[in-house]
């Protein structure tokens, strides 16, 4: 059993996919542990994104990672990590497979309703931040 952090970003919420992306998460099989709805802060915001600080898109993710209300969760499953970064699909939305959350709803690049952790360490990192010491 593994523990994945997934995060429905602002556009999700917008255009009221939480139920859809949380519907195939426990379709997949897994458990929800943990959820909770925030504004992320600029400061939490940077953290989270911290591997991509200085890169051109950086703004823009910060700005829209902010833009609204996330819901943060907590996933729990056998071979959570991976699996859920398969049911994710690739960030370029010409490589997003069709079967994946943005591969059937996502045609952006920064707007692509989900963030998943992308290994044990990045989980373990992200889930401590929006539920340990987070605030909204
Ligand atoms: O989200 P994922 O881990 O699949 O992709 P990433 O390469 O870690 O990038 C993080 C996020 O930055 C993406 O999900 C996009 O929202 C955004 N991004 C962007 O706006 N423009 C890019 N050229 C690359 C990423
Ligand atoms: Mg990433």
């Amino acid at each position: 059993m593994e523990r994945t952090f997934l995060m429905v970003k602002p556009d999700g919420v917008r255009r009221k996919l939480v139920g859809e992306i949380i519907r195939r998460m426990e379709q997949k099989g897994f458990t929800l542990e943990a959820a909770r709805m925030l504004v992320i802060s600029r400061e939490l915001a940077e953290k989270h994104y911290i591997e991509h600080w200085g890169k051109p898109f950086f703004e823009e993710l910060v700005n829209f990672i902010c833009s609204g209300p996330v819901v943060a969760m907590i996933w729990k499953g056998h071979d959570a990590i991976a699996l859920t970064r398969r049911m994710v699909g690739h960030r370029d939305p010409h490589q997003a497979l069709p079967g994946t959350i943005r591969g059937d709803y996502a045609a952006l690049k920064t707007e692509n309703l989900v963030h998943a952790a992308d290994s044990p360490e990045a989980a373990a990192r992200e889930i401590a931040l929006f539920f340990n010491e987070a605030s909204p």
